[in-house]
């Protein structure tokens, strides 16, 4: 007897004929047939088919298992046979059958049912096998851009959530109750990457950030995890070959490693080349007023807009050089026309933004200048100003929304898909 434990499903079938195991999950569907039963076992790895016969496995378990309900739990011991018509190619003959939970009712996730009933159900519709591989592809992509950062002499750094001062601009910032004082949910940790290269030169840290952000798009969340990077002697360019190199790589490795399921959900993903285009964005305002799309100089681009882009020039794509009053306030300006700042997002169809980064102002006045200019409190923001008052050097960094990218990845219709359970304006449950 070889007891399966964990990962049960996948190796039941690759076990060779005639071996007695005993494997362990949930029911996916169910087919009785007189005195003959075909259950079809999930667990994360596949769904193996057990034959169950009343004169093997007892009457009252036979009759107990007629009645049982989609999903409940069970381990199965038997004898592994090779069967063509068997999904995966093989079945497992039971000797024995252990119900473990019993469903109490039928399982309310069946197809057909709405969006909004499968979201309010989110810790059972999990159960879904496309949510299992996002879930898969989510944790090796997790890993990947760790490695590939660890390989590259970076050093991962953990970030405070609770923080005292906006990165990003104060109309999307979560207040909260700090012992009486004002605080809030970090939008990123960006601030807090730039004091830890004087400690360490490269550092990057992965971790949830918030935005109190009412846009209901297929790509906003109100909490998504975001990958950070900040490098001390670097300049803008430096941060755009990084990123390349690093998304390549991942894409590479995630479709060498899940190449099958990712390809079921994303037929046409394919490996990326770099050098990925670069643009700037004057010249996207340009493309886009071609593409009949006209668009304000100084203003962001959208969704729609980064969408049409994508189109236009093509994906991915590099836009840089946007006006300064498009971005935050800690962007460098180009010392060759100030009216526009070192840095870039990296769009890609049809999800627009998954990177936005730059280089980043290192001069003690400017950064004071730029602060009040964009109605800000130089007073919040001292230890940071301090960063230049101390040793300043030239550095840059970006940050890559975990969950766009997944989007892309896994072409997935809406941005909560890449969640366990996600948060949007109108959903904190469950
Ligand atoms: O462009 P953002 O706001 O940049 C920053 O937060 C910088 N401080 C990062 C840095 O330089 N360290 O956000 C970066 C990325 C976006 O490109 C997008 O992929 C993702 O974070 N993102 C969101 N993802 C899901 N839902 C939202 N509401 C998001 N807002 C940003
Ligand atoms: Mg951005």
């Amino acid at each position: 007897l070889t007891e399966l434990k964990g990962a049960f499903v996948r190796r039941a079938l690759k076990s060779p004929e005639g071996a007695v195991i005993r494997t362990a999950g949930w029911i996916y569907s169910k087919n009785v047939l007189g005195k003959l039963i075909f259950i079809r076992l999930r667990d994360s790895t596949g769904i193996v088919q057990i034959a169950v016969r009343a004169d093997r496995v007892g009457e009252e378990v036979f009759e107990q298992l007629k009645r049982i309900q989609q999903e409940s739990s069970l381990s199965a011991t038997g004898v592994v046979k090779r069967d063509p018509r068997a999904p995966g190619g093989a079945e497992i003959q039971a000797t024995s059958i252990n119900v473990l939970g019993a469903s109490m009712e039928a399982f309310p996730i069946r197809l057909g049912v709405g969006k909004r009933f499968l979201l309010d159900n989110r810790h059972l519709s999990i159960r879904g096998r496309r949510t299992t591989s996002v879930l898969k592809i989510r944790a090796l992509v997790s890993e990947l851009f760790r490695r590939w950062l660890r390989g590259h002499g970076y050093i991962e750094i953990h970030n405070p959530s609770l923080i005292t001062a906006a990165c990003e601009g104060g109309a999307t910032l979560f207040k909260v109750d700090y012992f009486g004082k004002r605080a809030y949910l970090t939008q990123s940790g960006q601030l807090y990457n730039e004091a830890a290269i004087t400690s360490l030169e490269r550092v990057f840290c992965f971790q949830p950030s918030f935005r109190a952000e009412v846009s209901r798009t297929m790509r906003h969340l109100t909490e998504f995890w975001q990958l950070e990077i900040e490098e001390a002697f670097a300049e803008h360019d430096d941060m755009m070959r990084l990123e390349e190199e690093m998304i390549a790589y991942v894409v590479r490795e995630a479709l060498d490693k899940k190449g099958r399921e990712l390809t079921k959900m994303n037929p046409s993903l394919r490996p990326l080349e770099p050098p990925f285009r670069r643009i700037t964005y004057d010249d996207a305002l340009g493309a886009l007023k071609g593409g009949g799309v006209d668009v304000e100089w100084g203003a962001d681009l959208g969704a729609d807009e980064e969408k049409r882009l994508c189109e236009l020039v093509g994906s991915p794509v590099f836009v840089t050089h946007y006006p300064a009053k498009a971005k935050a306030f800690y962007h460098k300006p180009d010392p060759s026309r100030p009216d526009v700042v070192l840095c870039h997002d990296l769009l890609i169809w049809p999800y627009g933004e998954i990177v936005g980064g730059g280089q980043r102002i290192d001069d003690y006045s400017l950064l004071v200048e730029k602060i009040v200019e964009s109605g800000l409190d130089p007073k919040d923001y001292q230890w940071y100003i301090d960063l230049r008052r101390y040793g300043s050097v030239p550095h840059s960094g970006f940050g890559l929304g975990l969950e766009r990218f997944l989007s892309y990845l896994c072409a997935l219709p809406h941005i909560r898909e890449a969640v366990l359970f996600p948060r949007t304006p109108a959903r904190i449950y469950p």
